[in-house]
C-alpha cells in the first residue's frame, strides 16, 4: 500500500478567474512559505511544519476537457481524489452531465458541485446522480476556509475509502486462499478415505477368499474319497450289469424250450417288470451317473486348485504370448461362432510364473468373454504389454458388460449369473487366487451393454525365499 497520500484535485469551471481564486486558496505560494518555515526553524529551533496542507490543482475549462484529464490521470495511475465542478457551463456539458461522465470512468472520485444557481433543484440533481455519499454542494460566493476544509476532508475520505478497499481486497484474497487450502485439504481427505475403503475392500476380499479357500480345501478332501469309490463302483457296476444282461439273454433263449405253461409265466413276468425298458434304461442311467460324478470330480479339482492345495508345479520362465496362443487353440471351438479375436501384442520378456496356472487364468477370461456375447457376433481383443517391472495382459470383450452392483461379487467363489450346468462361478475366484499367488493384480472395468475389460498384471520375476 502506498504511503504517499493523494493530494490531487481537478477544477472544472468555464470562468478563468475562478481558477485563479482556487489556486490562491489551495496552493498558496509554496516557495515563500517554505522559506519562512526554514527561517522560523533556524531562529527558534522549532521543527519545520510538515502538516501544512498542500494540494496539487489541475484546471479544466469544460466538461469534456475535464473528462480527458481524468482519463489520462487514471492511465498514469495518478487518479484525482476530488473534483470541483461548476454547475453552469453554457458551452458543452453542464455540471450534472460532466459528473455523470466522470463517475462512469472513476466511481471513487469525490465531487463538489460549485454553483450560485442551478437549472435543477438540489433534490432533482441528487436523484439524477444517485450518489449522495460522494457529492457535496458549495454555494457561491464561497468562503476560502470552507473550500480548504472541503478539500482536506474529501482527500482524507478518498484515502480512507481507498485504504479500506485495499484491505477488503487483501481480506478477500486471504479468504480465497483459505478456501482453496480448505478445498485441497478436504480433497486429500476424500482421496484418503477412498483409498482406505478400497484397501479395506481388498482386505475383506482376500480374507474371504483365504477362509473360503480353507473351507474348500477341507470340503474337497472330504468329497474326494466318496467320489473315488462312487466312480470306481460305477465302473464295476457297469461291468456286472453287462454280465447280468448276458445272463438274462441266455435265460430268455433257454425259456423257449420250456413247457408252454412255464414259458407263458415267464413272459408275463417279463411284461409286468417292463424288462425290455429296463434293459434299455439301465446303461443310460449308469452313463449319466458316470458323467455326473466326473463333473463333481472336476469341480473338486478346481476347488483344490483354488485353495492352492496340491500345488507341486514348478516355477518357470515362460513366454506369456505363447501361453495365450496355446490357450486360444484349446478354446477355439468355444469362440468360433461367437467372436472374432483381435491381437494387440507388444513384445514381452519371459516372466517367472507357474505357466499352466497362468494359462488357466487366461482361459477363464477368454471363455467368460465369449460367454458374455449376445446373439450378435462380437470382438475379443487380447493385449499385452510391459510397464516397469510388470507384464500385463488384457482381455477385452464387446459383450453384455457387468452391472455395477454385480461387479463387486464376480470374484466370489460360486458367484455366477449363468444357467445351472453352464457356470459354476469358480473361474474368476480361481483366477484371482492364482494371480495373487504370483504377487500380481487382477482388475476389471465394465460398462453395461458395451463390454468388459479384464487386466492381469504380473511381476516379471518372483521374490520368493529360496526353497
Ligand atoms: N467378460 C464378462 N462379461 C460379462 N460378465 C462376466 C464376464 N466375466 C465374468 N462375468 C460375470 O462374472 C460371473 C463369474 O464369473 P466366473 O468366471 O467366476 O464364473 P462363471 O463363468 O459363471 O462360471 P465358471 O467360470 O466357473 O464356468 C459370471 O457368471 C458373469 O456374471
Ligand atoms: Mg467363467
Amino acid at each position: 500500500m502506498s504511503e504517499q497520500s493523494n493530494r490531487r484535485i481537478l477544477l472544472i469551471d468555464d470562468t478563468p478567474s475562478i481558477h485563479d481564486d482556487f489556486r490562491k486558496i489551495l496552493t498558496p505560494a509554496r516557495a515563500g512559505s517554505a522559506q519562512l518555515d526554514e527561517m522560523e526553524a533556524a531562529l527558534f529551533g522549532s521543527e519545520i511544519k510538515a502538516d501544512r496542507p498542500v494540494f496539487e490543482l489541475d484546471s479544466a475549462y469544460g466538461g469534456q476537457e475535464g473528462l480527458g484529464k481524468l482519463v489520462q490521470a487514471l492511465r498514469d495511475s495518478r487518479p484525482y481524489a476530488v473534483a470541483f465542478v461548476d454547475m453552469r457551463m453554457p458551452d458543452g456539458w453542464d455540471g450534472a452531465k460532466t459528473i455523470e461522465h466522470l463517475w462512469q470512468e472513476d466511481p471513487k472520485l469525490q465531487v463538489v458541485v460549485c454553483t450560485a444557481y442551478s437549472d435543477y433543484s438540489w433534490d432533482e440533481l441528487l436523484d439524477r446522480l444517485q450518489a449522495h455519499d460522494r457529492l457535496l454542494i458549495l454555494k457561491k460566493p464561497f468562503d476560502n476556509i470552507e473550500v480548504q476544509q472541503m478539500a482536506n476532508t474529501l482527500l482524507t475520505k478518498w484515502e480512507m475509502t481507498e485504504r479500506a478497499s485495499i484491505q477488503m481486497h487483501h481480506l478477500e484474497q486471504l479468504v480465497d486462499e483459505g478456501t482453496a487450502q480448505f478445498r485441497q485439504a478436504s480433497e486429500a481427505l476424500q482421496r484418503e478415505i477412498d483409498e482406505r475403503r478400497q484397501l479395506e475392500g481388498q482386505l475383506v476380499q482376500s480374507e474371504k477368499l483365504a477362509s473360503l479357500g480353507q473351507l474348500a480345501a477341507g470340503v474337497a478332501h472330504e468329497i474326494n474319497n466318496p467320489i473315488g469309490f462312487i466312480s470306481s463302483n460305477l465302473g464295476t457296476l457297469d461291468g456286472y450289469i453287462k454280465q447280468l444282461l448276458e445272463m438274462l439273454d441266455a435265460y430268455a433263449a433257454a425259456s423257449r424250450s420250456l413247457e408252454t405253461g412255464a414259458a407263458a409265466q415267464l413272459e408275463q413276468l417279463r411284461a409286468r417288470l417292463e424288462l425290455d425298458f429296463l434293459l434299455e434304461d439301465i446303461p443310460l442311467l449308469i452313463g449319466e451317473s458316470k458323467e455326473g460324478i466326473g463333473r463333481v470330480g472336476r469341480i473338486v479339482k478346481d476347488l483344490k486348485d483354488f485353495s492352492r492345495v496340491d500345488t507341486n508345479q514348478e516355477w518357470q520362465w515362460a513366454n506369456l504370448q505363447l501361453g495365450i496362443e496355446s490357450t486360444l487353440n484349446i478354446v477355439a471351438n468355444e469362440l468360433k461362432y461367437k467372436a472374432d479375436v483381435v491381437k494387440e501384442y507388444q513384445p514381452l520378456p519371459d516372466i517367472e510364473c507357474l505357466p499352466s496356472q497362468i494359462n488357466q487364468v487366461i482361459m477363464n477370461l477368454i471363455v467368460n468373454a465369449a460367454q458374455a456375447m449376445g446373439p450378435e457376433r462380437g470382438t475379443i481383443t487380447l493385449r499385452t504389454g510391459q510397464r516397469a517391472d510388470t507384464a500385463w495382459v488384457e482381455v477385452a470383450d464387446t459383450g453384455s458388460g457387468i452391472a455395477p452392483d454385480t461387479l463387486q461379487k464376480i470374484f466370489d467363489p460360486f458367484f455366477t449369473t449363468k444357467p445351472v450346468g453352464q457356470g459354476t462361478g469358480l473361474g474368476l475366484s480361481l483366477s484371482y487366487g492364482i494371480v495373487k499367488k504370483h504377487g500380481g493384480e487382477i482388475s476389471v472395468r465394465s460398462e453395461l451393454g458395451a463390454g468388459t475389460t479384464f487386466r492381469v498384471e504380473l511381476p516379471l520375476r518372483q521374490n520368493r525365499p529360496a526353497a
